[in-house]
């Protein structure tokens, strides 16, 4: 039998924006357990939670001060196990972020080691005597200096996320501890925070420069992969865990290193998730090199979303029918789906005119940034949107209240006017809605062993419709997907039989298909049936 997250479909939550179950106005476990129901009938198998242990939330999370606890805005670890258990109890499995590259500067480990030089933990973090030319991925130089003793640390990220030095087994030995605690919890894996980041250039050679830094010394480095099989192998003496890591990386040579035998399950496939337009040219490029690369031994994953980036539906010119259309890609071609948490209503990007109300660090830094450079405050504010990821992260728009920004107080201002109505309240009942749209599609996929485990009998592009054959051995499913705003035929033979499409419910027709624009059409065929080509 195949592994369980293979077959499964996945959907992220951002802990403090998805549910808030005791009216503070911030996310927590008694909200997402009250929405378990809500997502069994979406047809969610797994669900990756962002961070939720004690942190003070520079980087909403992902700087923690405590590995083995439940930061309190999110509840308590009784919470927890409480929201573990039914979910357990709905078929739904559960897994972590876990960031093992850097914690808080807050933490008891960077405190002691911050203490002096000769501390037993001084070795736990990355010091030196002088820095190097390394820049922060959140802009500026990748080291603080601290005064007291006189040296500095390295963060590749802010400066209250230290990172951590792999090199020192120890290190290994605590967050070996903390995953032994989660796992004997009953979690059922972990997503795997910048794992590729592990590892930095053990001489600290200076990054070369191409009008931009070049990260070429600090990730991906020698002895990186060796760790993450240590980490592979211990995770997988429980039996049935999952492990997704983060490869912050769109290249393929490099993703396709991590995942496979002995390594991690699978790997963020930034390649695929972060194309910036609607274009098929480029998407089907990255499928079919994947494809390629990946072969039958590993698998990808498949989002456009991410609490990381603009969600896909504004990326791609807000509209229901491409959004919709890539929902179809992301479920019925090779790879572990995950939606992203207020996808499956079309949620749209959120910008701001105030910067008083960014919360991102990555946003506030930007326009720091900006300002020290001589940009007006205008210049910045764009800057600082552009780089913002607060633009995924606002409230789940439940009902209106939310959708107009009412929710809970919060300083959003969400859906513009002219989008219609995009809440759960809204959607729920109406046939035509992408919540529907999603429903039927994950049952689908639920339903067709072809689509989770099959592969391609061919995976093709042409004028701009992607189309493919995914087949096991009682089924094939046909998937064409009209990027062009102009009609497409497709030949299919006469016994295939329509599925779902997001522009008809029944198909009249001879041996060809008009593809509308933009249509995405799923199509059941016979073993026998050979004859999908382009018209
Ligand atoms: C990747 C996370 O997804 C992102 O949100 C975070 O800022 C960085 N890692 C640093 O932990």
């Amino acid at each position: 039998m195949d592994k369980w997250w293979k077959r499964s479909s996945f959907y992220e939550i951002y802990m403090p924006s998805f549910k808030d179950g005791n009216g503070d106005g911030i996310g927590d476990f008694a909200g997402i357990t009250s929405k378990l129901d809500y997502l069994k009938e979406l047809g969610i198998e797994g669900i990756w939670l962002t961070p939720f242990y004690p942190s003070p939330k520079v980087d909403n999370g992902y700087d923690i001060s405590d590995y083995n606890g439940i930061d309190q805005d999110y509840g308590t670890m009784a919470d927890f196990e409480l929201f573990l258990q039914e979910a357990h109890k709905r078929g739904i499995r559960v897994i972590a972020d876990l960031v093992l590259n850097h914690t808080s500067s807050e933490h008891p480990w960077f405190q002691e080691s911050k203490s002096s030089k000769n501390h037993p933990k001084r070795d736990w973090y990355i010091w030196r005597d002088e820095p190097n030319n390394w820049e922060s991925f959140f802009g500026g130089t990748a080291w603080e200096y601290d005064a007291e003793t006189n040296q500095y640390y390295y963060h590749a990220f802010a400066k209250e996320q230290v990172d951590l030095n792999w090199a020192n087994p120890e290190v290994k030995c605590a967050m070996f501890d903390v995953m032994k605690f989660w796992l004997e919890k009953g979690i059922d894996g972990f997503r795997l925070d910048v794992i590729n980041f592990l590892k930095v250039h053990d001489r600290f050679e200076d990054n070369p420069t191409d009008g931009e830094q070049i990260h070429l010394y600090d990730k991906d480095q020698e002895g990186v992969l060796s760790v993450i099989s240590e980490i592979a192998a211990f995770v997988h003496q429980y039996p049935d865990k999952f492990l997704v890591g983060e490869v912050g990386s769109e290249d393929l040579d490099i993703l396709k290193q991590y995942s496979g035998l002995g390594k991690l399950d699978v790997v963020f496939n930034f390649n695929i998730g972060s194309i910036g337009e609607f274009d098929a040219g480029k998407l089907f490029e990255q499928l079919a090199a994947t494809e390629q690369a990946y072969g039958s031994a590993q698998m990808p994953t498949l989002f456009f979303s991410s609490h990381d980036m603009s969600r896909y539906i504004s990326r791609f010119g807000n509209e229901e029918d491409r959004a919709k259309l890539v929902a179809v890609l992301m479920l019925t071609a090779k790879g572990v789906p995950f939606i992203y948490y207020g996808d499956e209503i079309g949620m749209r990007d959120w910008v701001t005119d105030d910067i008083a109300k960014m919360k991102d660090v990555q946003g506030i830094m930007a326009y720091k940034f900006a300002l020290e450079e001589g940009k007006s405050h205008d210049e910045a504010l764009v800057m600082a949107n552009k780089k913002s990821r607060d633009k995924s992260r606002t409230p789940m728009q439940w009902n209106l209240d939310a959708q107009a920004g009412f929710s809970e107080g919060l300083p959003w201002i969400t859906v513009p006017e002219d989008a219609g109505k995009v809440t759960v309240e809204d959607q729920l009942n109406d046939p035509e809605s992408m919540l529907s749209f999603y429903k039927s599609l994950l049952k689908l996929r639920k339903e067709h062993s072809s689509l989770q485990v099959g592969d391609y009998e061919f995976l093709r592009m042409e004028e701009d419709m992607i189309y493919f054959v995914r087949k096991d051995q009682v089924e094939k499913i046909i998937v064409a997907l009209n990027f062009s705003d102009q009609p497409n035929l497709l030949e299919a033979g006469t016994d295939v039989r329509l599925l779902l499409s997001n522009k008809r419910t029944r198909l009249d027709r001879g041996n060809e298909i008009n593809v509308l624009a933009n249509e995405a059409i799923i199509l059941k065929g016979e073993i026998g049936n050979d004859l999908v080509k382009k018209g």
